[in-house]
């Protein structure tokens, strides 16, 4: 069998992810708190019938157990596969197949890295280069620190006779096939820097052109091509090194380049990674708050850098860090300041790094008072995740500007409220099933009170008084999802679709679930089958009043007017008794 199907029927998805956190049964699914995001009430759902998880929550995502633990571990799909393996009891080695194609790729870069780390013990040029931007030997062993060589395939050839096949390692991104269907190594005449993974697993690699080799028609730097094991914005340099202090200092100092960090390690500050200079991805923000809370931006001293501290702040910011910057005062870097003032890195940071805040106070010095300015300010502090400390911001700033709190909480409010339709348009993408499905208050009263039935199944037969209240589009998927019966011949081509979203509305009604609950879900759906009758009504009279304005307008068929304008009385009158 598929050993990917032989683990998923041997392991159960509750007892996998219960192994991480806390689960809760909910009717006959289970729910959590999201572990990928902070929050007080659960929005986690486990489905035992589907074997899949759900967060409806701010995360929006699901999946099954071996992306659980992927997402969990931040490992890729064929490490979580091997300790799900393991779990099982499920011999992944032997199998052939997909997995092994996965290991291969692994030891092809172990080997690469044993290759040029040789080549660079040959080479004076690259030796000589390192040790003039002040790197010790012991540094570069730590990192592994290499050397691809100028000859057009030496890795390739090295490589081949250690037994691997070309289309390996070509799918690994270290050779490249020419026209005439030879190899090239990607990486000549380059200084290489590993890549790991947070476990340490090499994944890729960061290839810096000799000084001797520069020129403008190549990179000054070249990273691995996206491969199955190499996603550049999940990669963080130096995250197998940094990762424990990390979490022992609650921080993270994110650097630009390879050279920055490697000089702060040397340097004694072993919480430092690097970006490899691509802008700061979510991803990446993702993996460090699984590790701190606290995060120090140093990016180079120039406009480019400035101009990606003040995007990053916001990124951090949403994800829930308090962010710090620090700019080293002389230099272009932190590799510059670590060359020119060794051992003094701790200490500058120590003493030179600002709250986000009084740095962008000090950006925007003597522009303060500007409304452009405040509102720059006030958007910023929207991006932070945290009520309390958005308002401590937003407190700082009335100070800063002498002006009344209320004033600054009455524009960040309306910004709010506009930022607010905005990002709700943009989400609509995957996890809008509701949105999309739902287009009126009718609808969506409708919907919740089936969500409260399916959580409830002893609450369904309030649905047999409601039947002229509930939106005619919605009866065939609620007779699908709460009665079990046939979908309708006209919904026949779109089965896929009612399923996702029966599975949708399954899992989600979990989180309405709590046990002995069901009187106060039963006093919900009271007053909801009441709101859903007030908004039939309330549909109807529109539809009446447009009949009745063209009436009107025709001037013609008097008694028929007569009788559209008794049956809209009617309708007032029943609405204001309800009122
Ligand atoms: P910098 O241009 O600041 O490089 O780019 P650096 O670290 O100061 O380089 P050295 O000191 O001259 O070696 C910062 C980072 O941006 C990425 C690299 O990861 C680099 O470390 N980068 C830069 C690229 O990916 N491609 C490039 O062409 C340049
Ligand atoms: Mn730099």
């Amino acid at each position: 069998m598929d050993p990917v199907q032989e683990i998923k029927e041997k392991l159960d998805i509750v007892d996998g992810i219960r192994e991480y956190i806390p689960v809760h049964k909910a009717g006959k699914n289970f729910k959590a708190l999201c572990p990928f995001h902070k929050e007080k009430t659960p929005s986690f759902v486990i489905s035992p019938e589907r074997q899949t998880w759900r967060c409806f929550g701010s995360c929006n995502e699901g999946g099954d157990l071996i992306s659980f633990v992927m997402k969990y571990e931040n490992i890729e799909f064929y490490e979580a596969l091997l300790s799900l393996a393991q779990k099982a009891g499920v011999d992944i080695q032997k199998s052939s197949g997909g997995q092994k194609q996965y290991s291969i790729l692994y030891d092809i870069h172990a080997a690469a890295t044993t290759f040029f780390v040789e080549q660079f013990q040959n080479n004076a040029e690259a030796k000589e280069y390192l040790s003039s931007r002040s790197l010790h030997t012991d540094t570069l062993e730590t990192f592994q620190v290499g050397l691809a060589p100028g000859a057009s395939d030496g890795l390739f050839v090295y490589l081949a006779n250690k037994g691997f096949d070309a289309k390996d390692i070509e799918r690994a991104g270290l050779i490249l096939k020419t026209e005439r269907g030879t190899y090239v190594d990607r990486f000549r005449n380059r200084i290489m820097f590993p890549l790991s993974n947070t476990i340490g697993k090499i994944v890729g690699f960061s290839g810096r052109i000799l000084p001797s080799h520069e020129s403008d028609r190549t990179g000054k730097y070249v990273n691995s091509p996206q491969t199955p094991l190499f996603n550049k914005s999940k990669v963080l340099f130096g995250i197998d090194h940094a990762k424990k202090s990390i979490k022992e200092q609650n921080k993270a100092l994110l650097l630009e380049g390879q050279m920055d960090v490697l000089l702060a390690h040397q340097d004694g500050v072993l919480w430092a990674v690097g970006t490899s200079g691509t802008a700061v991805t979510d991803d990446q923000l993702d993996i460090l708050h699984g590790l701190a809370d606290d995060i120090v931006l140093s990016f180079d001293a120039d406009q480019a850098g400035a101009e990606a501290t003040e995007k990053t702040i916001d990124m951090a910011h949403m994800h829930d860090f308090s962010v710090y910057v620090c700019i080293p005062k002389e230099g272009k870097d932190i590799a510059e300041h670590v060359q020119k003032h060794p051992k003094t890195l701790k200490a500058v940071l120590e003493k030179h790094t600002q709250t986000a805040f009084e740095y962008l106070l000090e950006q925007y010095e003597g522009k303060l008072s500007e409304k452009k300015t405040v509102r720059l300010f006030l958007q910023k502090a929207n991006a932070i995740k945290s009520p309390v400390m958005r308002g401590q911001w937003i407190q700082k700033l009335a100070q800063q500007l002498r002006m009344p709190e209320h004033l600054l909480f009455e524009e960040s409010d309306m910004l709010r409220g506009t930022a607010k339709k905005t990002q709700v348009k943009e989400e609509k993408g995957e996890g809008g099933i509701e949105d999309r499905l739902l287009k009126t208050k009718r609808e969506r009263i409708a919907f919740r009170i089936a969500l409260l039935a399916l959580a409830y199944p002893s609450l369904q037969k309030h649905f047999q008084d409601i039947s002229i209240d509930i939106p005619q589009r919605l009866v065939p998927l609620f007779d699908f999802v709460l009665f079990k019966k046939e979908l309708p011949d006209t919904y026949k081509n779109h089965k896929a679709l009612v399923e996702n979203i029966a599975a949708y509305m399954d899992m989600k009604a979990s989180l309405s679930y709590t046990d002995g609950a069901v009187e106060s879900a039963e006093s919900e759906i009271v007053f909801l089958k009441k709101e859903l009758h007030k908004a039939y009504l309330s549909e109807q009279k529109d539809v009446l009043r447009k009949k009745i304005q063209v009436l009107e307008k025709k001037g013609t068929e008097k008694e028929k007017l007569q009788d559209l304008l008794k049956e809209f009385d009617e309708i007032i009158k029943v609405t204001d008794n309800e009122r």
